[in-house]
C-alpha cells in the first residue's frame, strides 16, 4: 500500500479500470431506459438489474483499488486550487456514478414492488435524470482539464490516456 511514489504513469490494472469504465458507461447510457414502460419486459429487466449490480461492483473494486495503490499524477508544485478541484471532480464523478446505479436500483425496486407510477417513482426517475446530467457535466469538465493539461505538457494527460502522448523531457 506505498502511496508515496510519483505517478508518472497509471499502471496497467488502472488504465483497464479506467478506459474499461468509459466504455462500459458509454454502453450504459446507449442501452437506457427510454421508457418506464420497458421494463414490463421481464428479461430486460432482469438483464438492466444485473448490469447495474456488476457495474456497481466493478466500481467498488476500482474505488478500492484506486484509493490504496495509485497516485494522482499532478505535479507535487501543481496549483493548490487545481489539486483540490480534481479531487473534487474525481471524488465527485466516482460519488455520481455510484448514485447512477443506485438511484437505478431504487426504480427497479419499486417498479417490481407494483409501485409503477406516481408520486415516488416519478421522484426517483428525476433523480436519477438529474445525477446522470450532473455526470455528464462533471465528465465535461474531466475532459476538458485533461486537454489543459496536454495542452500545458505536464505529464497527466500520457499517464492515463494511450495517444497523442506528449515527449517525455527527463
Ligand atoms: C466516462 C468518462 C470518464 C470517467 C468517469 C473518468 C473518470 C476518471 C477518474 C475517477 C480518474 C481518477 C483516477 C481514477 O480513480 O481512476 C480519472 C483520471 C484521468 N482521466 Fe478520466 N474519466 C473519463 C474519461 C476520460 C477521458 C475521455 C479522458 C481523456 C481525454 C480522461 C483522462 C484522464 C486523465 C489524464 C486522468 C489522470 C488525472 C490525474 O492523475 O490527476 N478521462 N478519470
Ligand atoms: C449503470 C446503470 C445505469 C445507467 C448508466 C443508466 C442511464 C440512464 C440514462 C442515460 C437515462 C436517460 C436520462 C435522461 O434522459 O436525462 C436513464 C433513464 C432511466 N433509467 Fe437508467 N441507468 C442505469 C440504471 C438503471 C436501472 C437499474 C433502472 C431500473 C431498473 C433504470 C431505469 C431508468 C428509467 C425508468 C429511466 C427514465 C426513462 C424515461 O424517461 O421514462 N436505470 N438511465
Amino acid at each position: 500500500m506505498s502511496l508515496n511514489k510519483n505517478n508518472s504513469e497509471y499502471n496497467k490494472i488502472a488504465k483497464f479500470f479506467h478506459w474499461g469504465f468509459v466504455i462500459l458507461f458509454i454502453y450504459g447510457v446507449a442501452k437506457q431506459v427510454d421508457d418506464i414502460n420497458q421494463l414490463e419486459d421481464k428479461v430486460f429487466f432482469r438483464f438492466e438489474i444485473i448490469f447495474a449490480l456488476i457495474f456497481l461492483f466493478l466500481l467498488i473494486v476500482r474505488f478500492i483499488y484506486m484509493k490504496t495503490t495509485q497516485k494522482t499524477s499532478l505535479p507535487h508544485n501543481a496549483p493548490k486550487l487545481q489539486k483540490i478541484s480534481a479531487k473534487i471532480v474525481h471524488n465527485g464523478m466516482y460519488v455520481l456514478l455510484a448514485s447512477t446505479v443506485l438511484s437505478g436500483l431504487c426504480i427497479g425496486f419499486l417498479f417490481w414492488i407494483d409501485f409503477k407510477d406516481g408520486l415516488l417513482i416519478n421522484f426517483f426517475i428525476n433523480i436519477h435524470e438529474l445525477i446522470i446530467n450532473l455526470l455528464y457535466f462533471f465528465i465535461g469538465i474531466h475532459i476538458i482539464a485533461a486537454t489543459y493539461h496536454r495542452l500545458k505538457k505536464d505529464g497527466v494527460w500520457s499517464s492515463m490516456v494511450p495517444i497523442l502522448k506528449e515527449k517525455k523531457n527527463k
